[in-house]
């Protein structure tokens, strides 16, 4: 039994995201569609096309296509490259997440091999891709990288590596899984950002909030060659619509509540950051996402979040990750929630936070 999801679940109000995942999220994406729209059949249809035509615009590419997932959607991007370089092996963060949350895929199926840049610490910087000791057919960069808080580079070493990997003809492909988060802190466009990279995966349920799905856009060619991959990979499922009606209308729906989100974010690791033995990573966030990192215990924390959940009615996190035997944290995604929290309550679960920190820890 899990003591502090238990509690969290309880609370009257919660601070990230927006809202449990709920078979009403799918339902209200339908509520208003035409239930005589016809389905598209192995990715052949007009809905399908259309949407697919949608983000590419929305991404300044040539051509998109629906995947049911992003991990399919990036692993069928890097064999691409490196069949088409006749070389297998890319380049990217230790932390991102094809090296740690896809279970080797890349190496088990498609046998490529991983160059690590930069340290599990920072993002990477210009002179990691420069310095690069082995050859690569690709670069992948992960913005912002989740697993140290959604950390980003600075918008001119983007420009610098992309211009680097242009001239030594290394292909660059974005994991934009949550792309439209960081637009506000660039204050770039989304076709901005991807005229610097080759090709580029996005995500419909991190901060659009849909059910599932992504999106992979490049070149025509590159997507005509995606698609033979998808279906071999058995990610044409006759039917996909579920997943791209329901994103396309998150993505209406929340677009525009990009900067909200990150503004959210920054007010909220401030109230964070003042609380003794608590500080976020970033410090000031750069997209709606941060971690909150605790000088103290997992199970210590466990016991202090459930707590605030039951005397406040505020739930802060309802899961909790060691780092250390001494530090623990949890990743923030700040969506449509948090602009519903009663500021008074918010401010008695923080006082309630540092006070407890300071008990226990001090
Ligand atoms: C940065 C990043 N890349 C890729 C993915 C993979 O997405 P999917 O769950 O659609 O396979 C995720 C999912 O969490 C992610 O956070």
């Amino acid at each position: 039994m899990n003591k502090l999801l238990d509690a969290f679940k309880q609370t009257t109000f919660q601070v990230n995201g927006h809202g449990p995942r709920k078979i009403q999220v799918l339902k209200e994406a339908f509520e208003n569609l035409d239930g005589q729209l016809e389905s598209e059949m192995y990715g052949k249809g007009k809905l399908i096309e259309d949407f697919q035509e949608k983000m590419a615009f929305v991404l300044g590419k040539e051509a998109a296509v629906f995947f049911p997932s992003g991990t399919m959607a990036q692993q069928i991007a890097m064999r691409i490259w490196c069949d088409e370089k006749g070389l297998k092996k890319v380049a990217y963060h230790p932390l991102c997440h094809l090296e740690v949350h896809e279970e080797d895929g890349l190496r088990e199926l498609h046998q490529i091999e991983s160059v690590l840049l930069a340290d599990k610490t920072r993002v990477i910087e210009f002179e990691d891709v420069a310095g690069m000791k082995e050859d690569a057919a690709c670069v992948l960069l992960e913005l912002p990288q989740r697993e140290i808080g959604g950390q980003l580079p600075d918008y001119q070493t983007l420009e610098a590596i992309s211009a680097y990997c242009k001239e030594k003809g290394i292909m660059l492909h974005l994991d934009g899984a949550r792309l439209f988060e960081i637009l506000p802190y660039y204050e770039k466009t989304a076709a901005e950002i991807c005229s610097l990279f080759d090709s580029v995966y996005i995500s419909f349920y991190k901060g659009i909030g849909g059910i599932a799905g992504a999106v992979l856009a490049g070149d025509s060619d590159f997507i005509e060659k995606s698609k033979i991959w998808k279906r071999r990979h058995g990610g044409d499922l006759i039917s996909l619509y579920p997943y791209y009606l329901s994103a396309d209308y998150y993505f209406e729906k929340r677009i525009g509540k990009m900067k909200q989100y990150y503004e959210h974010a920054k007010e909220l690791a401030g109230f964070y950051n003042q609380c003794y033995g608590v500080t976020t990573k970033p410090e000031v966030p750069v997209s709606n996402m941060f971690h909150v990192h605790f000088d103290a215990p997992k199970e210590e924390m466990e016991q202090v979040l459930t707590e605030i959940c039951v005397e406040s009615g505020i739930g802060l996190s309802g899961h909790i990750r060691e780092v250390t035997e001494t530090n623990s944290y949890f990743e923030v995604s700040v969506g449509d929630l948090y602009e519903i929290l009663p500021r008074e309550k918010l401010m008695d679960a923080f006082k309630l936070l540092d006070e407890k920190m300071r008990t226990k820890f001090l």
